[in-house]
């Protein structure tokens, strides 16, 4: 099984292509309503995007939950740039075999915008490549440590990453423009449940992931974070691939 969690689609989409190649099943963990029974697996994948050099909330909470196994495991995850420490702090609470990372385009709207369309493009393609040889080594059963740390990893995974999920994962600056059109994707698509629908305006209550999924998802593009968001671009990977 390729267990995954997703904001705006470049983890589940490298979950399913992984899955594909191995011959197997990709899960978004946010969806599962109890603990997975491994017995039947053949190996266990991990997907995942990257947030201020670790990983997110619900996937540490996932894996410190998920039984041992004595089948193959292995951990990819997608990020705008580098990962820092992020794998070898989950490989802490898991024993992964193998860790990669991916670049992929960047999400985070709330601190940068964008990347340009030709960026987009080569960084999936680029990514399509790395799957090809990432699963040929889990094919393998290869043992691998392939990840993008970048400079200053020690200190953006501890310091940096700890005052991300204390300070910056707040909801108070979410908020729905005029152009909000009372569809409700927001509210069904929230990972961490917490946009309900009142009046047909979204509201956000107080756990977030910063998956930006709402926010970069929205067809109406109605969503903003304060003023930072204003001025950027949307992401998400639907309109970039079709597989
Ligand atoms: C809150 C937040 C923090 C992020 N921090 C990082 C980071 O530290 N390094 C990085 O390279 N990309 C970072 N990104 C970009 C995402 O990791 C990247 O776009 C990822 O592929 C998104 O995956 P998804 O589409 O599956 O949600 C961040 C994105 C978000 C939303
Ligand atoms: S997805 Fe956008 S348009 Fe739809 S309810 Fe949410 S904010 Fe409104
Ligand atoms: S409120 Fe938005 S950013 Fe927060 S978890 Fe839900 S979809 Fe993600």
């Amino acid at each position: 099984m390729i267990y995954y969690f997703s904001g705006t689609g470049n983890s589940r989409w490298a979950a399913r292509q992984i899955a594909a190649r191995l011959h197997d099943t990709a899960q978004d963990i946010s969806k599962l309503r109890q603990l997975p029974d491994l017995t039947h697996e053949s190996q266990i994948g991990l997907v995942f995007p990257i947030y201020a050099w670790g990983a997110p909330e619900p996937v540490l909470s996932f894996v410190k939950k998920l039984p041992k196994t004595q089948v193959f495991t292995f951990a990819v995850c997608t990020c705008g740039e580098e990962a820092g420490y992020a794998m070898k702090k989950l490989s802490d609470l898991y024993p992964f075999r193998s860790s990669y990372s991916l670049v992929m385009p960047n999400n985070y709207i709330i601190g940068a915008d964008v990347d340009d369309a030709q960026t987009i493009h080569k960084k999936i393609q680029d990514a399509r490549n790395a799957i090809q040889a990432l699963t040929n080594e889990v094919a393998q059963h290869q043992t691998v440590y392939r990840v993008q740390e970048g400079k200053h990893a020690g200190l953006k995974s501890g310091l940096v990453n700890f005052g991300f999920n204390r300070f910056a994962r707040g909801t108070k600056a979410f908020y729905a423009t005029d152009r909000c059109n009372s569809c409700g994707l927001c509210a069904q698509n929230c990972p961490a449940s917490t946009i309900t629908m009142t009046n047909g305006k979204p509201v956000w209550g107080k756990t977030c992931y910063q998956c930006l999924g709402c926010i970069n998802a929205c067809p109406q593009r109605a969503i903003e974070y304060g003023k930072s968001t204003q001025k950027h671009g949307r992401y998400t990977i639907d309109a970039y691939v079709n597989d």
